[in-house]
């Protein structure tokens, strides 16, 4: 299964790549398929900011592997694996698939690379501890040719990924943030914390 996405490395990086792959062979085939298309874009954000791209693809390869588990259930094991429950999290119980995915990863799997995990915990919303990896998987994940439709802005959030991956994520945070808003929805407060974080290192910037 390895041709398909290239993942390719040694030692621990090897074995996690074939325990995770194990978990995505085991997805349906339409979230495959986004996994893979979000892995090319992660090498190349990748690639255009200094990161090592089979770690940027190793990362999207992990990043939805608790995608297709259905909401109840991730209520269950979200408590098991001691990831917290949030007000926002009980109503929409799809926003802890990346939360519970890491600590699968990390309980079940054995897997101890702690950025890589922080990528997949933190992929739906962003964090304002995301490092590069981090930053590249919630960007790259979002970048899905097959998102423009929910993203209309997409061709330009690529570009401003490819120039500064901080810029691009406050641009997605506050579009989505918008959005959701606009259509009477909620907000994750790791979003809004992530958004706050970005916005105050601009103004700082400015200053
Ligand atoms: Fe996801
Ligand atoms: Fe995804």
């Amino acid at each position: 299964m390895h041709q398909q996405t290239g993942i390719i490395g040694s030692g621990d990086m090897a074995a996690h790549a074939n325990r995770i792959q194990e978990r995505v062979d085991l997805l349906p085939s339409g979230l495959q398929a986004h996994i893979y298309r979000v892995c090319e874009i992660a090498r190349e954000l990748g690639r255009q900011h200094g990161l090592d791209e089979e770690r940027a693809a190793l990362g999207m390869l992990a990043h939805d592997v608790a995608r297709a588990t259905p909401g109840g259930e991730l209520l269950r094991l979200a408590p098991e694996l001691g990831v917290p429950i949030g007000l926002v999290d009980r109503r929409v119980p799809v926003m802890l698939h990346g939360p519970v995915g890491a600590e699968l990863l990390r309980q079940h799997d054995r897997i101890d690379d702690g950025p890589l995990l922080e990528a997949v915990y933190w992929h739906t919303t962003s964090h304002p501890s995301l490092d590069t990896l981090g930053k590249v998987v919630f960007l790259a994940d979002k970048l899905d040719p097959n998102k423009q439709g929910r993203y209309p802005y997409l061709p330009q959030l690529r570009e401003t990924a490819m120039e500064n991956l901080d810029r691009a994520t406050l641009m997605f945070l506050t579009q989505e943030t918008m959005a959701r808003v606009d259509r009477g929805e909620l907000v994750h407060p790791a979003m809004v914390e992530a958004r706050n974080h970005l916005l105050t290192k601009t103004l700082d910037g400015l200053e």
